[in-house]
């Protein structure tokens, strides 16, 4: 099978598409056929280098995928070959690849209302976006959110979510995004280049942090009491936390078939669509994520592994 993998840390020139064996499903893993992947901060993060150590290489990055099953390992339950799944992988699996053998519960069956360019938009953005407003942050249908990057991978599903459940939301971008994320059901939106949130918004129940900085440093002051400040990126000051009486954390996304179940459902009922901002080839690996480092994205990257994509 063709996949693109690294053999040093470096710039996108370190990106080189090999030809490797196609893997075999171990017991609890299906063989997926990958039709389509997305590129995240953290495959560019990982390339770029000091992020893993020099053992984890040769590595073929790529943390999502959606594609077809095409082999079932012993002891899985609940798909078979034809499934057409989407995953977020564990992080030494590679989806910039024609296949990958992924453990079964981290895949979901993909939603039958978008197509697999857009269900491979989803998994680590998505479950990021759930697992920091909803798992972490405890966020309520009524309450209050403020999501910094709200036009990104992981926010423009956030903004989704959030509003869907029937929260109220607010949200920081780049003023071009302003509509964009308006539509995705946020009332209220910030453009960060011309605005200090802090001067708008107050007694928010949940901010979710996609920015850190002094982004994450000026959020304390719009917390409500018992409110929650949940970052993706940058461990919280606790002692502020507890000074201002809220809960303060940093995670890391985990797979989860489950929740991705879930998302799927909201999609199939059109309460979210994944935004698809450009398509790259498989070969083209190295323009997909220098695109996503230097341009300015809104929403996904995403790169097409149908072999007749050129
Ligand atoms: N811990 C984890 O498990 C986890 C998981 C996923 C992502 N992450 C991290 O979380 C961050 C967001 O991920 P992503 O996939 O959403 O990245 P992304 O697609 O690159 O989006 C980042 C967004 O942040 C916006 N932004 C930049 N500076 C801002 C500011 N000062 N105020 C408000 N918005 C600002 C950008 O807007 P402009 O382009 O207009 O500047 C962009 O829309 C990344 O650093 C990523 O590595 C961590």
């Amino acid at each position: 099978m063709k996949a693109v993998r690294i053999h040093q840390f470096g710039g996108p020139d370190k990106l080189h598409l090999e030809e490797l064996p196609t893997p075999k499903p171990n017991p609890g893993e299906v063989l997926v056929r990958i039709l389509a992947a997305s590129v995240n901060p953290v495959d560019y993060k990982i390339r770029n280098g000091g992020y893993l150590p020099d053992d984890a290489l040769p590595l073929t990055l790529g943390r999502d995928i959606a594609g077809i099953v095409e082999l079932v390992g012993e002891d899985v339950e609940g798909f078979s070959p034809g499934d057409a799944v989407y995953a977020m992988l564990d992080r030494n699996h590679g989806g910039y690849a024609e296949f990958v053998a992924e453990a079964a519960v981290n895949c979901a069956i993909k939603p039958a209302a978008i197509d697999f360019i857009q269900a491979a938009a989803v998994p680590l953005a998505g479950l990021t976006a759930w697992q920091g407003i909803f798992d972490h942050g405890g966020l309520k249908a009524g309450q209050k959110v403020l999501i910094h990057g709200g036009a990104g991978g992981v926010g423009h599903f956030a903004v989704q979510f959030a509003a869907a459940r029937g929260a109220q939301v607010i949200a920081t971008c780049s003023g071009e995004d302003m509509a964009f994320v308006r539509r995705l059901g946020a009332s209220e939106v910030i453009d960060y280049h011309k605005e200090r949130f802090e001067d708008r918004v107050h007694d928010v129940d949940v901010v979710f942090d996609l920015v850190a900085g002094e982004t994450q440093d000026r959020s304390w002051k719009v917390l409500k009491d018992g409110g929650a400040l949940i970052s993706t990126l940058k461990e919280p000051d606790q002692a502020r936390a507890r000074e201002r009486h809220v809960r303060a954390c940093h995670y890391m996304a985990h797979p989860d078939g489950g929740e991705l179940a879930e998302i799927g459902r909201l999609i199939d009922a059109g309460k979210v669509i994944p935004n698809v901002d450009r398509v790259f080839p498989l070969k083209d690996a190295a323009g997909a994520e220098r695109e996503l480092e230097r341009a300015h994205i809104r929403g996904k990257v995403v790169l097409d592994v149908n072999p007749d994509a050129d």
